[in-house]
């Protein structure tokens, strides 16, 4: 299994575990886990609805693409740590990871 944390927007903190052969990104894994992430881009790094802050674990996620960091580069409140969870493909580099969902 994969486990890492998700703090929701209200400040709680909860373990995610997630099968290791699972083809899905960090944004369908949080909607599936019921997180209020709209994702009205359906993942095309269009809308940022999906903005995470990474707390840990950042170093071990692949750099982002052009693509994503060009809509980070428009959010007033995205910080070094940003990231777009539908940019993030699920694999072991995220154990131990802690996401904090973006304010709205
Ligand atoms: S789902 Fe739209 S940017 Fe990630």
């Amino acid at each position: 299994m994969i486990i890492f944390d998700v703090v929701d927007r209200a400040g709680n903190l909860q373990k995610v575990e997630v099968p290791e052969e699972i083809n899905l990104n960090l944004m369908e894994v949080l909607k599936a886990s019921e997180y209020p992430i709209l994702a009205t881009c359906g993942g095309m790094a269009l809308c940022a609805t999906c903005q995470v802050e990474v707390a840990q674990g950042l170093e071990n996620l692949p750099s982002p693409t052009d693509v994503e960091l060009d809509m980070l580069d428009q959010l007033p409140k995205a910080t070094p740590q940003s990231r777009l969870a539908c940019q993030i493909k699920i694999n072991e580099n995220l154990n131990g990871a802690v996401f904090h969902l973006a304010a709205e």
